[in-house]
């Protein structure tokens, strides 16, 4: 595919060059237009390097190619990262002052912009006006993501990961994408993993969760728009890239990541195996098998419910503050009291948590494996929906019915 990458002036041109990466890997053929300012953040040497194609933005260089017409026609995707302002306001008022907005003009395939700017500036009127100009006339403009932006200030404008925009593109080009981004410009904190609790400095009390679904919650969040912090017990996967992760061992540091990151997050998605109880004790030094000693006995204390925490912390904030939505996963078997669903409802009662993910378990299923069958529970009472496939497919279920509920409670700010 040949894809022109517009680059914009503003200090995320930096990532923009991962993003070209992704783009040449993937084999497509990529010409870089940067705009004369974004030169001063990303050298034409750069996009050459990386691009392995001529670099200009001048309509006057090898004029006898007439590359303000024929890039822009040939283009099979166009995309401008980081889409700057000026450059919306340039594109939406149909300027031709360089290269790149000639090509702009002359586009015949589908547009991507990936805005990148302060706040203030993404939500000034002008902005917010060129960006709905742009997509009225059918081009893509992603959401900017939410957090620390160049200076001390943080707030939606952070420019989307290179996975998300590359991943954005290719579903544009398919004619899949649905450019409403459902998690766009939320923050999304989600636990994965297992803890462990320590009985001495070697030992713990684990379990067998293999951060598969986290991590697979975590991307789908990620492609969904959202700004994603994860909190990561112990995984047998490598966490994602292009979101951010907070280690934690036990239970006890997941209940202090989970308070702090929720403070600020739409929405809380708890999918790490908490251990329900620790060592009453831990030993400073290794416990020693000794002949003339009993068998150790471990007593165990229980941890607190994080889940449970969650929902009243947020119950208790004031009316009319952030809207958040909880959702908690239950791994379940059915028994002589009651099958899966009974008790996953009886569960969702207790937690008191927005949506339940429930997974019916048996001994060969749920841990480390790579596909899942779940139901989603609501608490208000809507029927339970079904999702089963790869992980990553019902992370996509998940993520999607979060959005859904999102978007009929409170509308995105
Ligand atoms: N969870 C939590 N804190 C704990 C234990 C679990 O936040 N101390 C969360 C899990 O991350 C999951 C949900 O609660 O989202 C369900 O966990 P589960 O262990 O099934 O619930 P329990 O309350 O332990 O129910 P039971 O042991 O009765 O099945």
């Amino acid at each position: 595919m040949r894809i022109v990458l517009g680059v914009g002036g503003g200090i995320a041109a930096y990532k923009v060059a991962s993003l070209l990466r992704l783009f040449t890997e993937a084999g497509h053929d990529v010409t870089v237009i940067p705009t004369e300012a974004s030169t001063r953040f990303v050298g034409t040497a750069t996009w050459e390097a990386l691009s392995g194609n001529p670099v200009s933005n001048s309509v006057f260089d090898d004029v006898h190619q007439v590359n303000h017409v024929r890039l822009g026609h040939e283009a099979d995707l166009i995309v401008i990262a980081p889409a700057t302002a000026d450059l919306l306001a340039k594109a939406a008022t149909g300027q031709a002052g360089d290269l790149l907005t000639n090509t702009l003009l002359m586009a015949r395939g589908p547009v991507l912009f990936a805005p990148a700017m302060h706040t203030e500036m993404w939500q000034h009127p002008a902005t917010q006006a060129n960006v709905e100009t742009l997509r009225s006339r059918g081009s893509a403009v992603l959401e900017p993501a939410s957090g620390r932006l160049t200076g001390a200030d943080s707030g939606p404008g952070r420019l989307p990961e290179p996975d998300a925009i590359f991943d954005a593109a290719m579903a544009l080009v398919e004619g899949q994408a649905d450019f409403q981004l459902p998690l766009a410009g939320r923050i999304v904190t989600i636990s994965a993993g297992g803890t462990r609790e320590p009985l001495d400095p070697v030992r713990f009390l684990g379990n067998r969760s293999s951060g598969k679904q986290g991590v697979a919650l975590a991307v789908a969040a990620r492609n969904a728009g959202a700004t994603v912090r994860l909190l990561a017990a112990h995984m047998d996967v490598p966490p994602p890239s292009g979101v951010e992760v907070v280690p934690v061992e036990t239970a006890l540091q997941l209940r202090e990541a989970a308070l702090a990151a929720a403070a600020d997050s739409d929405v809380v998605i708890m999918s790490a195996a908490v251990a329900d109880f620790r060592p009453a004790a831990v030993s400073d030094t290794k416990i020693k098998k000794r002949d003339d000693r009993d068998d150790p006995v471990i007593t165990l204390v229980r941890n607190p419910d994080i889940l449970h925490e969650l929902v009243e912390l947020r119950n208790s904030a004031a009316p009319g503050g952030r809207q958040q939505l909880i959702v908690g996963f239950a791994a379940e078997t059915g028994d002589s009291d009651g099958d899966v669903l009974a008790h996953a409802r009886a569960k969702l009662q207790r937690k008191g948590c927005d949506l339940l993910v429930v997974n019916h378990v048996g001994t060969d299923r749920v841990f480390g494996q790579d596909t899942n069958s779940v139901v989603i529970l609501a608490r208000s009472g809507s029927e339970p929906q079904e999702a089963s496939g790869t992980k990553t497919e019902v992370s996509a279920a998940v993520i999607s019915r979060i959005g859904h509920e999102l978007n009929s409670v409170s509308p995105r700010p």
